[in-house]
């Protein structure tokens, strides 16, 4: 393990779900051996890190962040031996791993809840119990599609029990010092075992205060930061990702100093912004939230994504953007989900190929360590008969056999896409590896020529102005490198001209490009301080100044 403190900064992390990715023992579920089967694929991606969504045992009522025991791996999935050949296979493709560890909440099958609710051994105070429902009336509902309080009645102990998500998610109690310590304890167990590092399940909900909304309190902090200290004696550089989703100045408590608590937060805000930019053709709702971003300490990260497991979420938008969006990409109820959209990242690009590219060009380009999901880098679709966040979450499409490659068991453990623009007939990696001009060799060239640039990712950021708002134009700098990727929303064709003062003076080539519209060609030169823009419909360019100081 690198104890290189900044070397998540290059990284591209790619979202893997179990269950999806490969079933080698043939009983129509993911597994640990089918993922290490499949690792040639991760690493020829391009990916530098693995995130494995829940491993644990649970009784899956919510996909596995429902966790009924920290230290095993559930018996779908294998046996921790078989994590630790993954884990193997991995590192010895130069491939890192982190895992989800899911501390604000147990599943209710979990004994220390059973415990708990019989008042037994010792586990009288692991959770959060009240006598009646008032308490912390302030903190919002999240899962509102299902939950209407955030307490839940016990008979069995004849009290209410708090929880921020499912009723079968009972909140753990940190004002508890033996749960604070056996959180640690489960967090030594996965470090040891070999994992580089962790996703932060719902972070910010850890602790309750009368007369708050029971986000970010400060005893959250205080213990996050325990928590990275901890890591840091067991694994230094260890990959610590806080899924904190927040408005930005909410979020940047979460870095700490730059070295005492979380060192990579995802930017949710920013994610339904790139989606609603691109509907509404304009670069504006990029550049309201990347002026309301903070700056960050130097040794830390955002986290940015298209797309995820979950419903594309609208918590961090306003009622009219979130009215405008559900329009756009969810016109039917049944799209809808919470507060946000059930849906893959093709669906709602229509399949359109340069919307797709768009998206991503962006996100290479954003401040921040890219994540991408399994499955989008071959333009898989959804499946909407599913309930809740199921449909996004199909089995990966390796080929067009029967079982697409992914089982060879008749029943899986959700059905394969049928759909005829997304399902394994048409859509599957077999097919794109032989067809140089597939998605997924383009984004195989996306990740190469992104990580082949130290400007992007480590590098300094400047969203620069632009002399027409359908165009989200970056600069990234660092100290041999500079990039100027230059984005059309529209979707027409934009031709103009930049000045990019901060290199005025220099040489700079098209280096990476798509939908260049006539009079753009990759491998052109310009001046910064009069870069020509021509781009068709939702085209991209990237310049750079190649192996000269910035
Ligand atoms: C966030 C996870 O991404 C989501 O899938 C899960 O349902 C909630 N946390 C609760 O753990």
């Amino acid at each position: 393990m690198t104890t290189d403190v900044n070397w998540w900064k290059d990284a591209v992390l790619y979202e893997l779900y179990v269950r999806a990715f490969r079933d080698a023992d043939g009983d129509g579920h993911g597994d640990l051996r089918g993922a290490l089967e499949r690792l040639d694929y991760v690493r020829d991606l391009g990916v530098d890190v693995l995130w494995l969504l829940p491993l644990s045992p649970s009784p899956l009522r919510d996909d596995g962040y429902d966790v009924s025991d920290y230290l095993s791996i559930h018996p779908d999935y294998g046996t921790l031996d078989d994590l630790r050949a993954l884990l193997d296979g991995a590192h010895a493709r130069g491939l890192k791993v982190i895992t989800d560890l899911v501390m604000n909440h147990t599943s209710s099958d979990h004994p220390w809840f059973q415990a708990s609710r019989r008042r037994e051994d010792g586990k009288d105070d692991w959770y959060v119990w009240s006598d009646d429902d008032t308490k912390y009336a302030e903190a919002r509902v999240i899962f509102t599609d299902t939950e209407s309080s955030n307490w839940s009645w016990d008979a069995v102990r004849g009290q209410y029990y708090w929880h921020r998500f499912f009723h079968h998610q009972p909140d753990l109690n940190y004002d508890n010092p033996d749960v604070r310590a056996t959180m640690l304890d489960v967090i030594r167990f996965w470090l040891e075992l070999g994992v580089d590092g962790f996703r932060l399940d719902a972070i910010p909900y850890l602790y309750q205060r009368e007369g708050t909304n029971c986000e970010n309190l400060t005893e959250t902090h205080a213990f996050l930061k325990e928590v990275r200290a901890f890591v840091e004696r067991i694994k230094p550089g260890a990959f610590l990702l806080g899924e904190v989703n927040q408005w930005p100045d909410d979020t940047l408590p979460y870095f700490g100093d730059g070295f005492d608590e979380i060192p990579l937060l995802f930017h949710f805000p920013v994610m339904p912004r790139l989606w609603k930019a691109l509907a509404e053709g304009s670069a504006e709702p990029i550049r309201w939230i990347l002026e309301r971003t903070p700056a960050i300490p130097p040794s830390c990260q955002w986290v940015v994504f298209l797309r995820n497991h979950d419903e594309l979420t609208l918590e961090m938008v306003t009622d009219e953007e979130r009215a405008f969006m559900y329009a756009h990409y969810a016109p039917e109820p049944v799209m809808r989900l919470n507060v946000g959209i059930r849906r893959r990242l093709a669906p709602l690009c229509d399949f359109d190929r340069p919307r797709i590219e768009l998206l991503h060009s962006l996100l290479m380009t954003l401040p921040g360590t890219p994540i991408l999901y399994y499955g989008d880098e071959i333009g898989m679709g959804d499946d909407l008969n599913l309930p809740d966040r199921n449909g996004v979450r199909t089995p990966m499409q390796w080929n067009d056999s029967p079982g697409a490659g992914f089982s060879s068991a008749d029943v899986t453990y959700a059905p394969l896409l049928s759909d005829p623009m997304s399902g394994p007939a048409r859509v599957n990696v077999a097919a794109a590896e032989r067809d140089p001009e597939s998605l997924l060799n383009w984004v195989r060239r996306l990740i190469a020529t992104r990580k082949a640039r130290a400007a992007l990712g480590g590098g300094n950021f400047a969203m620069l102005p632009s002399p027409d708002p359908a165009l989200a134009v970056f600069l990234s700098t660092s100290e041999h490198d500079a990039v100027v990727a230059v984005h059309n929303l529209a979707a027409e064709p934009r031709q103009t001209s930049l000045a990019v003062p901060a290199l005025a003076g220099r040489q700079l080539r098209l280096g990476f490009g798509g939908r260049l519209a006539q009079g753009g060609t990759v491998g052109q030169e310009a001046l910064a301080d009069e870069l020509p823009v021509a781009l068709g419909a939702h085209g991209y360019a990237w310049w750079w100044a190649d192996g000269s100081d910035a």
